[in-house]
């Protein structure tokens, strides 16, 4: 439906006896000594607007965005929350690949999958997955401060996540789903202990360029799923 503003324009004294008759809401948008300039949401029968402007409805989830006062946070019903504390390991969503394995999770993993996050750093994505309704969620990550990160990020929202200290190497079981934001030369190496790490869908990220991009999918060595780029960065998604 269209909204339209009607503005007009009145000396003082006639626009405060409108006021006192008027039932509808008026909206004052400017006062001086000579003249109100005020605007309704029907037209004034008798008065010529100055001008109509056409109003834009933003639908709910415009017009409910999170409103952040002070220290607290209100959230609109349907947005997921992942609260991670600014500590010494990687992962705020501030960077673009990270934000790749959000939107991927997001678009590939069903409620209930298991989850393995290689190189978990804050913990970001194995909460986001958890979030999001994955079942068992693991998250390992080499560095012992991450692991730490992760189990404080996971603690502070509530979150079941599994969080260890270890390489892929030391996991022998498989999930369904598998997170692996690293880097192409950790990927150099690790890439094939990771195909056993999955059984259904590989998220990757942490590809930067054309360059890097092409030398990934030679290791990969078949088609993905999906490549999804933000700000130079590659996420891929690989099947089985
Ligand atoms: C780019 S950060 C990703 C952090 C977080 N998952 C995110 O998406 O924001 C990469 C993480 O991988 C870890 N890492 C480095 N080498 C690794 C390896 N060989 N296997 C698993 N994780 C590794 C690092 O300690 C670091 O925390």
């Amino acid at each position: 439906m269209d909204y339209k503003k009607y503005v007009y324009k009145l000396p003082p004294e006639e626009f405060y006896l409108l006021l006192a008759e008027q039932e509808k809401g008026v909206e004052v948008l400017w006062e001086g000594e000579s003249f109100v300039e005020f605007a309704l949401y029907e037209p004034l029968e008798g008065l010529e607007p100055l001008q109509v402007l056409k109003v834009e409805v933003l639908p709910p989830e415009r017009a409910f965005r999170p409103v952040r006062v002070k220290n607290l946070m209100v959230l609109p019903e349907g947005i997921k929350p992942v609260v991670v504390r600014q500590g010494v390991a990687f992962g705020t969503g501030l960077h673009a690949t990270t934000r790749l394995c959000l939107s991927l999770l997001q678009d590939f993993m069903e409620e209930g999958w298991s989850l393995l996050d290689v190189g978990t750093g804050t913990g970001i994505l194995a909460m986001a997955g958890k979030r999001l309704g994955a079942g068992r969620v693991v998250a390992i990550d080499p560095d012992p401060q991450a692991v730490e990160e992760c189990r404080h990020n996971s603690r502070e929202n509530c979150l079941q996540v599994e969080c260890l200290q270890a390489k892929p190497e030391d996991i022998s079981e498989s999930f369904d789903l598998l997170l692996a934001n690293l880097e192409l030369e950790i990927f150099k190496e690790e890439l094939h202990r990771l195909e056993r790490l999955f059984k259904k869908v590989a998220i990757f990220s942490g590809i930067y360029g054309r360059g890097e991009l092409e030398h990934f999918l030679k290791l990969l060595g078949r088609k993905p799923a999906k490549i999804k780029s933000l700000e130079g960065w590659y996420g891929l998604v690989v099947s089985k």
